[in-house]
């Protein structure tokens, strides 16, 4: 083939363990880090995923506790509670000229990456996926698509189109994006209402929609004038129009995580909101209420 990556995927879970398994089965060389137990499933099972849409297969990958050789790519796919601890598996003299893609919902990690490695290697990838880590090195992949969409602006444009058409190749559609910021705001401004009031009510998006239409609303148009407010995009109808395409037993994965007692990424999502509504000026009641309600039942470990 010839075009072969090394990537490394710190946090094999429902998105790392996905996209490792399927760049390992393109061709690609892919190194998990992750704790040792792990790690060790890894190396003798490889990484099982069950997918209607990628199909239902098993992918060879080495898996180590620590980045220790020269890499094309690391892909960052830990939940940003772990974020910190995660990264002293990559220590900065052996990521080198790799690119860092970090996956993670919310838009303040890119600024935590770019302070710790190289800023012009640190490329923010947005990811639209259902994906679910079942057991280590067992993913399940339950939507009908993954679309990735990746971006930084510093970093040289053929390392993303390279790292793009290598993931694109291996199933899900990636494009690259030149606008970061759009990118990454896209995103939050779907996912935080979603995630906020689905968490909020224990109650899957059909009855927040219904039940808690008038909070949703109003949630939708204040995260879509502080996404504005930041650069990123601002359509709260089209937001509006999405949820209610959504099929109505749909969870967040913040509200599986508290259904289940793991942390929240209620601080990368909630909280970097309400940040942004402070640094801008712009008033978001209806978020800080719900995020400090959220706060109060859910405090963070
Ligand atoms: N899952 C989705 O469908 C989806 C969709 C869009 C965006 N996202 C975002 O993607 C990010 C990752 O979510 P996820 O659902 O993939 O999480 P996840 O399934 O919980 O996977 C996280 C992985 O990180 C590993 N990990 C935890 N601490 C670690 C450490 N110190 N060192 C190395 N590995 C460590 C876990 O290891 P073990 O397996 O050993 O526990 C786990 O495999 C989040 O920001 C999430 O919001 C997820």
């Amino acid at each position: 083939m010839g075009n072969e990556l090394t990537v490394a995927v710190l946090g094999p879970g429902g998105v790392g363990g996905l996209l490792a398994a399927l760049l390992s089965r393109a061709g690609h060389r892919v190194i998990c880090l992750s704790g040792e137990e792990t790690a060790e499933v890894l190396r003798a099972d490889g990484i099982r995923v069950r997918s209607a849409h990628f199909g239902d297969f098993t992918a060879r990958v080495e898996a180590d506790t620590q980045l220790r050789e020269p890499v094309d790519a690391c892909l960052v796919t830990v939940k940003h509670t772990a974020l910190d601890t995660a990264l002293a598996r990559v220590p900065a003299e052996a990521l080198a000229d790799a690119l860092l893609v970090p996956f993670l919902n919310g838009v303040e990690h890119p600024a935590v990456l770019r302070a710790r490695y190289r800023p012009d290697r640190v490329a923010p990838a947005v990811i639209r996926v259902e994906s679910t880590r079942v057991a280590p090195g067992m993913i399940e992949h339950a939507s009908p698509f993954a679309e990735i969409d990746l971006a930084g602006a510093e970093v040289p444009r053929t390392r993303l189109d390279t790292l793009a058409e290598a993931i694109a190749a291996a199933g899900p559609a990636a494009r690259v994006q030149d606008d970061e910021t759009a990118a990454l705001w896209a995103k939050m401004s779907f996912l935080a209402p979603f995630a906020l009031l689905t968490t909020r009510y224990g109650l899957p998006l059909g009855d927040v929609r219904t039940r808690h239409r008038d909070e949703l609303t109003a949630l939708v148009e204040e995260t879509a004038a502080i996404s504005r407010a930041c650069g990123g995009p601002a359509d709260p109808a089209q937001a509006l129009t999405r949820y209610d395409a959504f099929p109505p037993a749909t969870k967040s994965s913040m509200q599986r995580d508290a259904e289940a007692g793991r942390p929240l990424e209620l601080d990368a999502i909630g909280g970097a909101l309400l940040r942004a509504a402070e640094r801008h000026g712009v008033a978001a009641p209806v978020a800080a209420r719900v995020v400090g309600e959220l706060a109060k039942e859910h405090p963070p470990t």
